[in-house]
């Protein structure tokens, strides 16, 4: 088992890469099974949700090259199955897109029930009724979601989604791309992965427009091509390093991001008293004042991101004053705070909402990972506490979050990462 030890207290200097979104590549990735030939796909990052993607594309018959640590080659145009592991495709969440692109692209999928869920319930309700709604029959059945488009295709038609879901609409558009006729979805998400889908989809040969809006229409075609595609950085990566600036203190260029992408971010930090400089493609973040208390609800795009919730959870805790943090996309996401209150937080968790009251510093302590940004949210707190800190089940962090370690390393933080004999790596209920 890895864990990372961070003496703590040392404010960050220095400059970051952002690596490419997670969130955009792990439905990308899938995405490259519609297309009958090979498409190149550039700015790749390195991160065990990725592999898994990889792996899982392999074994339905995709031919994987890696050209450089973030460049892939996938050539699908000999795909022998449209049945998942089971054994990869439980491990991972986003394993769901591949029902949308083999459904779209064969007119029929099977593939494993997604992983456990860490932040509770998490439906695909939304997702299943895009695909019924486009002529597909849905059962779920040994652990399978089974979905088959009558008469092989399926056809074009209007979905309006009753909830606003990142993954739904991700999946309905892969599944739409090469659908007979048009199909229109309402209440879409806007989140900057949506447009990277649909920009690569597009770059394949594919007619989306308004992705970006809530209202995507896409107008079927009958095959997509191969290319080239560059996946956008990595929204959250790049506001976990300006929250663990706003932390520490001290001054960091955040590189290769989208400035528009981190408005949301941008605009919360500067409230608490974070100084911002936009430039082309970077940030200049910085902290040399007291943190001022803020509140924040969570929103889907271009609203707060719910992936950034912990961690500016561990920022507030050492802001002055009484902030409150709303979590309106999830219904149990702060599994992480009694961690933090081990290190000596101070905040109340009722339902939604959890109250947090600055306190002048935390400590060091053993703490553990209970998912993704959870793990971010205590390495934040565990880089600013006084002290000495311990955390565990860091694969979790490790799933999207590219050589943490060396790049925290490169700002000047005390953290390593070390092998702990005899204990069992859990790599199973995942939330990505
Ligand atoms: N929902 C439904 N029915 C559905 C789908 C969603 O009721 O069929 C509800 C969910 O329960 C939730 C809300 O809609 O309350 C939003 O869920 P959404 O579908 O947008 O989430 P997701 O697609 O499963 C993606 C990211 C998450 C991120 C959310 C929200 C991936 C692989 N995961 O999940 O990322 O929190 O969007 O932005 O893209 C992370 O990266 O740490 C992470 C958890």
């Amino acid at each position: 088992m890895t864990k990372y030890i961070v003496q703590g207290g040392r404010p960050l200097f220095g400059e970051v890469e952002i690596s490419g979104a997670k969130n955009a590549a792990v439905a990308i990735i899938p995405a490259a099974l519609m297309v009958d030939g090979t498409c190149r796909i550039e700015n790749v990052p390195q991160i065990s949700d990725v592999t898994l993607c990889l792996r899982i594309l392999e074994q339905l018959g995709a031919s994987i090259r890696t050209i450089d640590r973030h460049t892939v080659e996938i050539d699908s145009s000999r795909i022998r199955s449209t049945r998942t592991s089971y054994e990869l495709a439980r491990k991972i969440r986003a394993s769901y897109y591949l029902i949308g692109a083999l459904l779209g692209r064969f007119g029929q999928a099977e593939v494993a029930m997604p992983g456990g869920c860490n932040f509770g319930v998490r439906p695909i309700d939304q997702h299943v009724k895009g695909f019924t709604t486009l002529g597909a029959k849905v059962v779920v059945e040994g652990g399978f979601i089974h979905a088959s488009a009558e008469n092989g295709r399926l056809k074009g038609a209007n979905i309006y989604l009753d909830v606003v879901s990142v993954g739904a609409t991700m999946n309905i558009m892969m599944a739409a791309v090469m659908a007979q006729g048009n199909t229109v979805i309402e209440n879409a998400a806007k989140e900057p992965h949506i447009v990277d889908l649909a920009n690569f989809l597009n770059s394949m040969g594919a007619n989306i427009r308004g992705a970006g809006t809530d209202t995507i229409k896409i107008q079927g075609v009958d095959r997509l091509r191969g290319g080239s595609y560059a996946i956008i950085p990595d929204q959250i990566e790049a506001g976990t390093y300006m929250a663990a600036v706003a932390a520490t203190g001290g001054q960091i260029l955040v590189k290769n991001i989208i400035p528009k992408h981190m408005d949301c971010i941008t605009a919360k930090l500067v409230e608490m008293g974070v100084e911002v400089e936009e430039h082309e493609d970077t940030l200049l973040v910085r902290r040399t004042g007291k943190l001022q208390k803020t509140n924040v609800k969570t929103l889907p795009y271009p609203g707060f991101p719910t992936d950034m919730q912990p961690q500016i959870t561990s920022v507030l805790s050492l802001a002055e004053g009484t902030s409150l943090v709303t979590e309106s996309v999830w219904n149990n996401r702060y599994r992480y705070v009694d961690e933090l209150k081990r290190m000596g937080a101070s905040i109340q968790v009722d339902d939604k909402t959890a109250v947090v009251e600055g306190v002048d510093h935390l400590t060091g302590a053993p703490i553990q990972a209970c998912d993704l940004r959870a793990g971010a949210a205590l390495v934040i707190a565990a880089l600013a506490a006084h002290g000495e800190s311990e955390i565990s089940c860091v694969q979790y962090i490790e799933r999207g979050y590219e050589d943490i370690v060396e790049k925290l390393r490169g700002l000047g933080a005390n953290i390593r990462s070390v092998e702990v004999p005899g204990e069992i790596e859990e790599l199973e209920a995942h939330i990505g």
